[in-house]
């Protein structure tokens, strides 16, 4: 399989390797990459002809630099897992950070249509600036015509439709469904910092976030929220950071229903140190 670390390399290769009207499909991660990422890169091979993977942690997304350091990086390991699925029509574009930012790795100044203000954005000052930046970065330097992201991150996904369309850059998004443990985890990197028993108990995310989806069509938005905050109440495991409902296109938090529109609930749960994300459409 080919792996480049420089963007021109990349390049070079797609330039030489692709013909007339062969598309190229991105799928953009931060390495550690699990089941959930396979599953993308899987889809995006029924699709594409080729499909690079970026493994790249973003320096500038991190609003914690304990989180930056603790990220979990295995680039050998992800290597041969992906050569294991194809290692003809995949492609790993894994830089170092100045191949990407140059020598001064910040974040642009995007205006994200006030996506980013509610949610991960209002816990993680900063962090979806540093996403916006890196995505964009990451299509100029690929050129993908397709775009694959996880619904796990479904404030993210959201704000990078937005970004194509306000940029209008020559890329389809495609949204994936969030691939899940046997007990409901959300499979994510983060998981690989959990222990086995905590791993196991986090099952009561997903519950909880099944819950505000059946009970959705007879209780009230506060309902709701309080029902999540008490299934949290007494788990000395997993802490709560938000629970919201979410206008599924615009991410506006209303409190009360409006039949005719979709919603997603999206919560944040701390395990100790490690911040866990999920989410439900929830009508
Ligand atoms: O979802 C991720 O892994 C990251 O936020 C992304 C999209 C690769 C940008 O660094």
């Amino acid at each position: 399989m080919e792996v480049f670390d420089k963007q021109l390399d990349l390049s070079t290769y797609f330039k030489r390797r692709l013909s007339e009207g062969q598309t190229l499909g991105l799928v953009p991660t931060m390495g550690a990459l699990h089941e959930g990422h396979f599953s993308i890169v899987r889809k995006a091979l029924v699709t594409d002809p080729y499909v690079v993977v970026s493994i790249f942690v973003n320096p500038t997304q991190f609003d914690n630099p304990n989180d930056l350091k603790n990220y979990p990086r295995i680039l050998n390991a992800d290597i041969e897992n992906l050569t294991s699925i194809d290692k003809e029509r995949i492609v790993v574009y894994a830089p170092a950070v100045e191949d990407v930012y140059g020598a001064n790795p910040i974040s642009e100044n995007i205006h994200l249509g006030g996506l980013d203000l509610q949610m991960e954005g209002k816990f993680r000052k900063g962090h979806f600036q540093g996403v916006a930046t890196v995505v964009k970065k990451l299509f100029e330097i690929v050129k993908p015509q397709h775009a694959y992201f996880g619904e796990k991150d479904f404030q993210q996904l959201q704000i990078v439709r937005h970004l194509v369309k306000s940029f209008q850059l020559p890329v389809q998004i495609i949204g994936c469904e969030i691939y899940r443990e046997a007990n409901g985890l959300a499979m994510s990197s983060r998981n690989r910092l959990l222990s086995e028993e905590t791993k196991l108990a986090a099952g009561c995310i997903f519950q909880s976030l099944k819950k505000a989806k059946d009970t959705f069509p007879t209780k009230t938005f506060d309902e709701i929220k309080e029902q999540v905050v008490a299934d949290f109440e007494n788990n000395t495991r997993f802490q709560l950071e938000y629970f919201e409902i979410a206008e599924t296109e615009t991410l506006a938090i209303h409190t009360r229903k409006n039949k005719s529109k979709k919603y997603r609930g999206c919560m944040a749960v701390f395990a100790g140190s490690v911040r866990l994300i999920d989410n439900i459409p929830l009508n």
